[in-house]
C-alpha cells in the first residue's frame, strides 16, 4: 500500500471542505470557455465545489426581464462566491442588464481588473505594463438619478459618501497589501468637485496612513489618465471612482493588448462575482475556437480571494508557459510567434500538461504574498453636529438680465434671510456678474440667515430653522416664481457643507 505522510500543514489543507461556488455556464462562447477552465481548476487541484445555476439568455426568454430567477439568487447567496461566463443580452427593450442587477443587488462595490502585458506573447507597445485598477463600483454619477428641471437643463446627481469611499480605498490598500504590490495612487478631479472627489481624496489620505510600508500618490483624472496611456509602466494599483474607473479601465485593458484576456472580479462584503470581461462573442459560438483566457484569469483571482492562492499561482504559471510555448487560439494568434493554432480545449490541455511549470520570459506569478482573504472592518458612523445656514432656490426663469431677476429677490427681505447671490449655471451672475457670460433658464438663488457677515470670505453663517425655508418658497410661489428645486445649505461641525459659486 502507497502511505502518504502528511505534515500538520498539509493535512489541515487535505481535509479543508471544499469551497462552494455558483457557477453560471454563460451564453454564446460561455459553455465552452468555462468547460476548458473547470478542467484545468480541477487537474490543478482547487478545492472548490461548484454548484451550477441558469442565468442570461434563457431566463431573459422565458420571461424574467432580469435574466435571473429566484433559485439562482439563492444559491448566490447561499455560496457566496459566483465563477460567471458571459452571458448574451438578448436585443430589444425591458431587458435589465444583469451585471448592473447583480452588482448594485448583491453590494458589489469594488471592481477590481488586472492589466499585464504579455508581450511579445500579445502585441502591446507597452512591455512592462502590469498594473491594478480598482474601481467603485455603486455610486457616482452612476446612482442613475437624473432629472430634466427646465425646458433647457437636464440634471445627473454625483453621490459620493463615506463608507463608499472609506471601503474602496481600504479595499485598495488591502489588495496592495495582499498582493504584494508597492504603491496605490488614487485619482479625482478635486480641484473642481471640492465636495464629492474632495471627500474621495481626503479618505485616501486618511487610510494612506495606516499603510506606511506602501508609496502613495494622487493623480487629477485627466492628467492621470494621459500619463496612464501613455506610460502605464508607471502604475500600480489604481484606485478611483466609478465613471472615471470604467474609462481607465478600458483604456488600460485596451493599450495592454489583452481586451480578450483579461478577468475581472466583483467585490462585495458578503458575495464576490468572478468573470471575463468580454462577452459572449455569439459570432463564433460552437466553433471550438474561443480564447478562454480571460476566464481562467476571472478564475486565478477567485482562487486567490478565496484563499487559494497556491493554486492561483500555479494555473496563471502554467497558463503563462502556455503562451510562451506559443500555442495561441486564434484571436491571439501571430505567424512569426505562435508555434501552433489551437482550439479552446486543446488550449485547456496545454494549460494542464504545464502545471507546476513556471514561464522563462514572462513574469511568473506571485500571489501568495499575503495570508488570506480581505476584510475591511465595518464602517463607523461618528455623529456630527448638523445646522442649517440657507438655501439655494432653484428657479426656472425666462429672463434673460440677472440683475433683474436679482434686485426684485434682493428686495424681499423673508423671514430672516436674504439673497447672497445668483449663479446661472456654476458662475455668479448677481450681484456684479459679468454681460458676457451665458445664461439659461436655470437660477441658482442663494438665501441665507439675515445675520450672516456675507462679506467675509470664510463667513460664519446665521443658523436659520426650516420653517423659514417653508415660508420663503411659499413666498416665491406666492410671487409667481417656477420653484424647480432647493438644495439646504448645512454645516457640520461647523464647516461649510456647500461650495461657493464660481466668482463668488
Ligand atoms: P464580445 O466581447 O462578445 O465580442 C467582441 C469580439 O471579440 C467578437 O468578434 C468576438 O468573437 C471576439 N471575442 C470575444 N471574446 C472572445 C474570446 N474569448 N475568444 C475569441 N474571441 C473573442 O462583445 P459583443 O459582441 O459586443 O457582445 C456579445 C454579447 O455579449 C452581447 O449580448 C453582450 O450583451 C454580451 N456581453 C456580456 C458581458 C458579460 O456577460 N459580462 C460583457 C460584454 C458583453
Ligand atoms: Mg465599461
Amino acid at each position: 500500500m502507497n502511505t502518504r505522510v502528511l505534515t500538520r500543514k498539509q493535512l489541515i489543507k487535505d481535509v479543508k471542505t471544499p469551497v462552494k461556488i455558483a457557477v453560471a455556464k454563460g451564453d454564446g462562447i460561455g459553455p465552452e470557455i468555462m468547460k476548458a477552465t473547470l478542467r484545468i481548476l480541477e487537474v490543478a487541484g482547487a478545492n472548490i465545489e461548484p454548484e451550477f445555476i441558469e442565468l442570461g439568455e434563457k431566463m431573459y426568454l422565458s420571461g424574467n426581464s432580469s435574466g435571473i430567477d429566484s433559485s439562482a439568487w439563492e444559491a448566490i447567496r447561499s455560496n457566496k462566491i459566483i465563477f460567471k461566463a458571459p452571458i448574451t443580452t438578448p436585443q430589444g427593450k425591458g431587458y435589465k442588464s444583469l451585471n448592473v442587477t447583480l452588482r448594485k443587488s448583491l453590494g458589489l462595490y469594488a471592481n477590481v481588473r488586472p492589466v499585464t502585458a504579455l508581450y511579445p506573447y500579445v502585441h502591446t507597445n507597452y512591455p512592462d505594463m502590469d498594473l491594478v485598477i480598482i474601481r467603485e463600483n455603486e455610486e457616482d454619477l452612476y446612482a442613475g438619478i437624473e432629472h430634466r428641471q427646465t425646458q433647457d437643463v437636464y440634471q445627473c446627481l454625483k453621490l459620493i459618501t463615506r463608507p463608499g469611499c472609506e471601503r474602496i480605498i481600504r479595499y485598495a490598500f488591502e489588495y496592495a497589501k495582499a498582493y504584494g504590490r508597492k504603491k496605490v495612487t488614487c485619482m479625482v478631479k478635486d480641484n473642481i468637485m471640492k465636495l464629492t472627489d474632495g471627500l474621495f481624496h481626503k479618505v485616501f489620505d486618511e487610510i494612506a496612513l495606516e499603510y506606511p510600508e506602501i508609496e502613495k500618490d494622487t493623480q487629477i483624472i485627466d492628467i492621470g489618465s494621459a500619463r496612464l496611456a501613455a506610460k502605464p509602466e508607471q502604475y500600480d494599483v489604481i484606485v478611483t471612482a466609478n465613471l472615471y474607473g470604467d474609462i481607465i479601465s478600458d483604456i488600460a485593458a485596451e493599450i495592454g493588448g489583452s481586451v480578450g484576456m483579461c478577468g475581472s472580479a466583483n467585490i462585495g462584503q458578503e458575495v464576490a462575482m468572478f468573470e471575463a470581461i468580454h462577452g459572449s462573442a455569439p459570432d463564433i459560438a460552437g466553433e471550438g475556437i474561443a480564447n478562454p483566457s480571460g476566464l481562467i484569469n476571472a478564475a486565478v483571482a477567485m482562487l486567490a480571494h478565496i484563499g487559494q492562492a497556491e493554486i492561483a499561482d500555479k494555473v496563471k504559471n502554467a497558463w503563462l508557459v502556455t503562451l510562451e510555448q506559443g500555442y495561441h487560439t486564434a484571436d491571439i494568434y501571430q505567424e512569426e510567434i505562435s508555434s501552433k493554432k489551437v482550439g479552446t480545449q486543446e488550449f485547456a490541455d496545454k494549460v494542464i500538461a504545464n502545471l507546476g511549470q513556471t514561464p522563462k520570459n514572462l513574469n511568473r506569478s506571485v500571489l501568495t504574498h499575503g495570508n488570506g482573504t480581505i476584510q475591511i472592518p465595518e464602517y463607523v458612523r461618528y455623529q456630527q453636529q448638523k445646522e442649517l445656514v440657507g438655501v439655494d432656490v432653484f428657479l426656472d426663469w425666462q429672463g434673460d438680465d440677472p440683475d433683474e431677476l436679482g434686485k426684485s429677490l434682493a428686495g424681499l427681505d423673508v423671514y430672516k434671510m436674504k439673497l447672497k447671490m445668483i449663479t446661472n449655471r456654476g458662475v455668479k451672475v448677481y450681484p456684479e456678474g459679468l454681460k458676457e457670460t451665458y445664461c439659461t433658464d436655470h437660477w441658482r438663488c442663494r438665501f441665507v440667515g439675515v445675520d450672516a457677515k456675507i462679506n467675509r470670505s470664510e463667513p460664519k453663517y446665521a443658523h436659520i430653522d426650516f420653517e423659514q425655508v417653508v415660508a420663503l418658497l411659499s413666498r416665491l410661489n406666492h410671487l409667481g416664481y417656477d420653484v424647480i428645486k432647493t438644495e439646504n445649505l448645512y454645516e457640520f461641525d461647523g464647516k461649510r457643507g456647500f461650495s461657493l459659486g464660481q466668482g463668488e
